[in-house]
């Protein structure tokens, strides 16, 4: 267990940016990119201070007060019966549920893993099946410290941190073939769990698109960081967070990129996308669409979408539930997990390579090393998430909790972990170093100028236009039902589709958008959410002749938000636009409603 005295964090350096900084305000995109490299830094041109202030350098709570009010209740519930009984008491989405937690896999059946359910399904080249362990796994056990690791921004690091960084993963990449802390090796542990090496309930285990989806990445990513600790006998070393929900973090981080043989570099990603090309948290394949400007508005429209208006409810964050069943067929990603996360592994990927490798496909992803930077900010996504209020807690129910995983330690024990002891990252020992989150404040707004040209009455009901595919864009009304949504209540936009899960995939929807849909623009009060797939690997039954790619799933977009913004909470219809921006020829919508639930 972790001490329970509040702990020393030590972000040495939390660098200061103003916070004047909201794009909202630029007029230049040049405003936008304020002091990005680690250069500025190093030539003092960036403002160094201490984390004692008591605002954050993003204007928003001080992270000591919120930390302390975290553990001042978690002590609290601690005495009345620890975590597992503590998480219940704060309010379960399914309390009464019979308990069908996913234990550990067997890793004595662990098989082959396959790269896409393509009819031949591709099998990956090497086994990613853990070298075998002599002996039973071990419970892990936190252990204790007295200071708090900081995780730092990637594009504000030092040189004596890149040194260290790069030192590590070297000695990752030295070490021997079948150890387990290799760098090789621990990139296998994310295709084990990802590309159906491991079977629950007879059939394929698959970690993502589902509720495991930020609790198993958490894990994976604490290991490996305490593997890099090791191998530098330095137990302050932090894996960096890669910023990209920071204008100043949204490019390829240098430090992945300054060096073709440093140990940081990995040759298969894409090549335009390096030496400060501007991301697009929403990548869909087209390079040249927006200004960079227009594209880091989208970020942060895309960024207030997924973690505010699309995340006020858990399951609607973490993504739909997986249990010991195995029922895939209900499970279902969070909003992070689907954008940016999917995304940003297929803008790395080199599309010059069959599977998008590295960071394009799961498989091969975790041999890139900016796959763990890239995860950091996703984890640090969940924390955050948590700071904004309203129902944005952790998941109550006990399978939730109650999941287990396996890993080899830094220690090369195989140690066996549970979800519910990785919801708080402080009690891991780490917390994130401070930076600017603009997002927060990007609502998007009204732009359009005059009424709506169009209404409900002249289009079509989703009834008479589905099923349709999305090879071009598609409107119709959802006639709503019921119309108000009682408070602590969320209403949602129910899509039902089949798609081809070995497809890349990317469509938004709109409300209330005119005939002329500007496709470009998402800073806009109209853009609702996003779907994308990544190509990925997950087969209903174990019949390994099925050849069947077509998944059927409901996508649910959280609305309330952005009804109410378009002062729509009354209207009996909504109009909706699909705009297919890849792969939408291989999706077919073929239901569409909307319906009220309980947060
Ligand atoms: Cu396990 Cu980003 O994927």
């Amino acid at each position: 267990m972790a001490t329970s005295t509040h702990p020393i964090i030590s972000c040495p350096n939390n660098i200061s940016f103003s916070t004047k900084s909201s794009p909202r305000n630029f007029s230049r995109p040049s405003q936008i990119f304020i002091n990005p490299s680690r250069a500025a830094a190093r030539r003092g041109d960036v403002k160094i201070r201490c984390a004692a202030s008591s605002e954050g350098a993003d204007g928003h709570q001080n992270p000591d007060s919120l930390s302390s009010a975290k553990l001042d209740r978690r002590n609290v519930l601690l005495g009345l019966g620890g975590l597992y009984g503590a998480y219940n008491l704060a309010g379960g989405s399914n309390p009464f549920a019979l308990a069908d937690p996913i234990p550990i896999p067997d890793l004595s059946h662990c098989g082959k893993a396959i790269i896409s359910n393509t009819k031949d399904n591709e099998e990956v080249p090497y086994s990613c099946c853990p070298p075998p362990f002599d002996g039973p796994y071990v419970d892990y056990k936190i252990p204790t410290f007295s200071q708090l690791n900081c995780r730092p921004a990637a594009h504000a690091v030092d040189d004596e941190y890149l040194y260290k960084y790069k030192t590590a993963i070297q000695k990752m990449k030295d070490l021997p073939d079948d150890d387990p802390r290799n760098f090789y090796q621990q990139a296998k542990v994310h295709c084990a769990y990802c590309n159906e090496a491991y079977k629950l309930n007879e059939k394929s285990y698959q970690i993502h698109y589902t509720w495991l989806f930020f609790p198993f990445h958490r894990w994976y990513l604490y290991f490996y960081e305490r593997i890099l600790q090791s191998l530098i006998d330095d137990p302050t070393f932090t894996l960096p967070y890669w910023n990209w929900d920071n204008p100043q973090g949204m490019i390829l981080p240098e430090i992945f990129d300054d060096d073709e043989s440093s140990p940081l570099y990995d040759t298969l990603r894409n090549q335009n996308h390096r030496k400060g090309y501007v991301m697009d948290l929403a990548y869909a394949g087209d390079e040249s669409y927006a200004s960079d400007f227009q594209k880091v508005k989208n970020n942060l429209a895309v960024m207030y979408r997924q973690m505010v208006t699309n995340a006020p409810c858990p399951l609607l964050f973490f993504g739909k539930p997986l249990r010991a069943d195995n029922d895939w067929a209900h499970s279902g990603m969070g909003t992070i997990e689907n954008i940016p996360h999917n995304s940003i592994h297929r803008w790395v990927g080199d599309p010059r390579e069959k599977h998008n490798e590295d960071m394009g496909n799961f498989y091969s992803a975790a041999r890139d090393s900016v796959f763990y930077c890239h995860h950091s900010n996703v984890d640090r996504m969940w924390t955050l998430w948590k700071t904004l209020g309203g129902n944005r807690k952790d998941i109550a129910d006990p399978d939730w909790l109650q999941t287990e995983f396996l890993f080899y330690d830094e220690t090369k024990t195989l140690v066996k972990v549970k979800v519910a002891d990785c919801v708080d990252n402080e009690r891991l020992g780490y917390t994130f170093e401070k930076m600017p989150t603009p997002w927060k404040d990007f609502k998007p707004t009204r732009k359009r100028k005059g009424k709506l040209k169009r209404t409900a009455k002249s289009v079509s009901a989703s009834t008479t236009v589905l099923p349709a595919t999305l090879d071009k864009i598609r409107t119709f009304y959802v006639t709503r039902s019921p119309t108000s949504t009682p408070a602590g209540k969320e209403e949602m936009l129910d899509l039902t589709f089949d798609y081809d899960d070995t497809q890349f995939i990317r469509f938004d929807v709109f409300l209330n958008e005119d005939e002329e849909v500007n496709t470009k623009e998402l800073d806009r009060i109209e853009y609702a959410g996003s779907f994308s797939n990544l190509p990925h690997v997950h087969k209903p039954t174990d019949d390994s002749n099925t050849t069947t790619t077509s998944t059927n799933t409901t996508f649910s977009l959280a609305i309330s938000e952005v009804l109410q913004d378009l002062r729509l909470q009354g209207d009996d219809k909504i109009l909706v636009t699909l705009v297919p921006k890849a792969g939408g020829s291989f999706v077919t919508v073929t239901e569409t409603k909307t319906e009220i639930i309980d947060c």
